[in-house]
């Protein structure tokens, strides 16, 4: 401007940049200060800072408050990734139907689908709650807007990859892109109240797409798993501010969306599985609870000179050290034998007390024997063919207990709590310890 609006002088105004505007993302200046975070605290001793008891927003959805930590927090930011097709538009509209259904208002941001797109989705959902609202935008200005206009507790964006900001030149997706539009939302959500819960993609590799620093800046991180060949899906914590990570929901894929599945144990074990050769039970830790997993293995005359080594869900390193011992500490010959394991049901399993139950399944496999029926192995196993203590013994006995199963295969019992509970299912379970893997073969029959 050349002239002054207000007193009306020529060639009196001068630029100056307000040092705090330059780095601050936009929205924030928007925001309703009322509501904002108070950022001028002066530093005070730990006991005096306020103690702000924030309720959380349970959706109802069982196992996605489990994997969230009880509900989603007011201002966190969540981003969930997962594969294309995997379902992570089902689960979050669901999970705003929810929300609304609790009358709470949810702004569902869609930039990948029309409005009208993802009506047809909502209607095969069940999603009709009055406090849903349905947004095809891709401007994250005017997504700061109609969050200020609306004021949500919950605004989900799918996906944080068509977004983009005014500001910014070069194209959605790209890793400058994606930066200043997440710190954008997120500072937006801190600032608002608002919850903002972004997806996310995934690349080939299976990382999270754009730069780990949209990891950095959100609360929480959720992996949606699982392959479109079968109906379970499994929703996996990696991060979370607010809560344990570890935590796993189990769902599954029906005509009708994301169904909770509370019996995991009938959605992962077939009947029978655990005693024929090569199949055996293990009852491996995931976060707060223990999930059954049958771990199935397969050993065949190779026909090539290089044997072949693959598992699926199990980590290759462990199957790698499992042959070798069995090699080396109960004198199987595997060095001309294709091994194949697979963690049935797609489940990924980590946990190292997957070991002695990866063992048991090449070495039943490879001499045709197998475990007395209702089994359950769990153990890892070291280097020198020795069982060692594994996490949590005395959770999986209860476990292992509840669902039925009559005879668990572990290694040394050291804590008192874990006696105890060995003491408890005297009766109904038979706790057998082995020390190494050769007394665990022996129950190969
Ligand atoms: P979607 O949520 O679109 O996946 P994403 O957002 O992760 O790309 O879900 C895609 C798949 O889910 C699709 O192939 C069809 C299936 N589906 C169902 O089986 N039942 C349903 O009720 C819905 C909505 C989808
Ligand atoms: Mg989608």
């Amino acid at each position: 401007m050349g002239k002054c609006p207000e007193c009306d002088a020529w060639d009196s105004l001068e630029e100056t940049f307000a040092a705090n505007d330059i780095h601050r993302p936009k929205v924030l200046s928007a925001v309703d200060q009322a509501q904002a975070v108070d950022v001028d605290l002066p530093a005070l001793p730990v006991s005096q800072i306020p103690d702000m008891q924030v309720p959380r927003m349970a959706t109802g959805l069982a196992e996605f408050d489990r994997v969230i930590g009880g509900g989603v927090v007011p201002g966190a930011a969540v981003l969930l990734g997962g594969d294309p097709g995997i379902g992570k538009s089902t689960l979050l509209l669901q999970v705003g139907q929810k929300l609304a259904e609790r009358d709470m208002k949810v702004l569902y941001v869609s930039s990948e689908e029309s409005a009208s797109q993802t009506r047809l989705r909502a209607d095969r959902l069940g999603a009709s709650s009055g406090q849903l609202y349905i947004y095809a935008q891709t401007n994250v200005d005017k997504i700061g807007q109609q969050i200020q206009k609306l004021r949500p507790s919950l605004c989900i964006v799918d996906s944080v990859q068509l977004i983009y900001q005014d500001a910014n030149s070069s194209a959605p997706g790209s890793v400058s892109q994606l930066k200043d539009c997440c710190t954008n939302l997120v500072y937006l959500a801190k600032a608002s109240g608002t919850a903002v819960c972004l997806v996310g993609h995934v690349t080939k590799r299976g990382m999270l797409a754009g730069p780990k620093l949209i990891e950095h800046i959100v609360d929480t991180v959720l992996y949606f798993e699982g392959d479109s060949y079968h109906d379970h899906r499994i929703v996996r914590c990696i991060k979370n501010r607010f809560g344990s990570t570890l935590e796993v929901g189990l769902f599954r894929m029906t005509a009708t969306g994301l169904e909770v599945v509370d019996d995991a144990a009938s959605l992962l074990i077939q009947a029978g599985a655990g005693s024929p050769p090569g199949s055996v039970l293990t009852a491996c830790l995931q976060g707060s609870r223990v999930l059954p997993v049958e771990i199935q293995a397969l050993t065949a005359d190779s026909a090539l000179g290089a044997a072949r080594r693959k598992a699926a869900g199990c980590d290759a390193n462990r199957l790698a050290m499992m042959i070798a011992v069995l090699e080396k500490h109960a004198d199987f010959r595997l060095l001309d034998k294709d091994v194949f394991v697979n963690a049935v049901g797609g489940m990924k399993v980590t946990d190292p007390a997957v070991d002695a139950a990866m063992a048991l399944a090449i070495a039943g496999s490879h001499m045709r024997r197998g475990l007395a029926a209702g089994t359950v192995v769990t153990g890892e196993i070291g280097l020198l063919g020795e069982f060692r203590p594994v996490a949590s013994l005395a959770q999986r006995i209860h476990e292992v207990c509840r669902l039925g199963y009559t005879r668990l295969i572990t290694g040394p019992v050291h804590s008192a709590a874990d006696r105890q509970a060995v003491e408890s299912v005297k009766g109904r379970l038979a706790v057998r310890i082995c020390k190494n893997i050769d007394s665990a073969l022996a129950e190969l029959t």
